[in-house]
């Protein structure tokens, strides 16, 4: 399966909206996009984000965003998704890439992300990219979230 990536544009929202609600409810995962999740409506509109759209023959089979997270030269992946039928071709590791050059080029030096323990492939994934889980704190491990961190 060859892919592309592209960058999104404010139509996307509703490409990263589907991808994400598919891949959470495969995980018993609760997607609010008109609640807590709603920051999945501003994918492909916010200037300080490098969002981006894998598609093969055109249709959107993943996303990815990165953008700044507080910490001055810390980017900050989020909304890495891969819709299943597309998986294990390397789309996955591609994105992650493709954002990490967006984040090099706009300066940061290190790279991080927060994902959830039950996400295995997502962390093999981000383990054999250099990254490092870093959360020791007791009260994120048990709300089942990891936090990772790798220099650019
Ligand atoms: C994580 C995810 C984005 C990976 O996408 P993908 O296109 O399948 O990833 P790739 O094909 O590029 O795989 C890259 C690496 O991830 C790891 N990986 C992916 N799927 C795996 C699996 N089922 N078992 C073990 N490792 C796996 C491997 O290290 C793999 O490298 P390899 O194929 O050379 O062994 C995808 O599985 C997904 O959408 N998962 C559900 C959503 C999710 O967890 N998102 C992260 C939220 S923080």
């Amino acid at each position: 399966m060859i892919h592309r990536t592209r960058r999104a544009t404010p139509k996307d929202a509703d490409v990263a909206q589907a991808l994400i609600g598919a891949a959470l409810a495969d995980y018993g995962i609760v997607f609010e996009p008109d609640g807590r999740d709603a920051d999945v409506r501003l994918f492909g509109v916010r200037a300080d984000h490098d969002d981006f759209v894998a598609t093969i023959d055109d249709e959107p089979v993943g996303v990815v965003s990165v953008g700044p997270h507080g910490d001055e030269g810390v980017a900050w992946v989020s909304k890495l998704f891969v819709a299943r039928h597309a998986r294990r071709a390397g789309v996955g590791r591609s994105l992650l890439r493709t954002a990490h050059d967006a984040a090099r080029a706009r300066g940061y030096r290190r790279i991080g992300l927060r994902t959830r323990v039950v996400f295995r492939e997502a962390i093999a994934l981000y383990e054999s990219e250099g990254y490092r889980a870093v959360t020791r704190d007791p009260a994120v491990l048990e709300s089942g979230d990891l936090v990772f961190l790798r220099d650019l």
